[in-house]
């Protein structure tokens, strides 16, 4: 299992310096939206000249086929380590962009979103108009069958998800409260024993570390847990 820090700090002078305080530690960072809309591609460089961290670009595209091809295509070039894409753009659309990126040297792993963790099931149903298990199963398999290389999904789906499709489809899972802290917006949080008992690969982890007195102790203790 794999650590992944999310920067999700309020500016990019905090983000860098979250990033030189975690320097040396085994784990991946994770750019969002917010940063790489505010501090563009250049924000990827920046982290790379003062640390070796993979890095996950979390975009979450979500478009028709050839403008996520596009998309995908571009984001390659920046030479990330991972991408995200929604699973309910469709399997067309998931494996166009992973046709496309077969064509780029060291294209990035591709994750595809099932199930935001911050719904409910009662949110979920509202807009999906079906059970989250169900559709939860039904974008894993899609995303499989297109090539994808794993799923965004909480850790309660993770163990389901290998079952309906091969325990070498990878999981992220984020909303994760290592040591039960608050789940702040997130909906379905668990802790440590149970991502690592739900088998998932990457756990994403932001407001426990960043928020931390000591964001580099904590993500100490996590390492030593996983
Ligand atoms: O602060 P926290 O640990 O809740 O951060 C979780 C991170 O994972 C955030 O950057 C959030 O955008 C991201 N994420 C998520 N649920 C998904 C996909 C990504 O919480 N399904």
């Amino acid at each position: 299992m794999k650590l992944c820090v999310a920067l999700d700090m309020p500016s990019r002078d905090e983000n860098l310096a979250l990033v030189k305080q975690l320097n040396g530690l085994d784990l991946w960072l994770k750019v969002g939206l917010r940063s790489f809309l505010r501090d563009g591609a250049k924000f990827i460089d920046e982290i790379r000249q003062v640390s070796d961290f993979k890095i996950f670009l979390d975009l979450k595209l979500h478009d028709i086929p050839n403008t996520m091809s596009d998309a995908a295509d571009v984001i390659a070039g920046l030479g990330v380590d991972m991408i995200t894409l929604h699973a309910s753009a469709g399997k067309r659309a998931m494996s166009e962009v992973m046709a496309r990126l077969s064509k780029c040297q060291n294209h990035p792993l591709v994750f595809a979103v099932s199930a935001l963790t911050s719904f409910s099931d009662d949110e979920f149903r509202v807009v999906y108009n079906d059970s989250l298990e169900n559709s939860v199963r039904k974008f894993s398999t899609a995303a499989y069958e297109a090539g994808v290389d794993g799923m965004v999904c909480s850790v309660f789906e993770s163990a389901m998800i290998k079952m309906a499709t091969s325990q070498d489809f990878l999981t992220l899972t984020p909303g994760i409260r290592p040591f039960g802290e608050s789940a702040n917006d997130q909906s379905r949080v668990a802790d440590l024993s149970v991502a690592k008992r739900e088998n998932s690969d990457f756990i994403v982890i932001g407001r426990p570390i960043y928020e931390a007195q000591n964001p580099r102790e904590v993500a100490k203790k996590i390492l030593a847990q996983i």
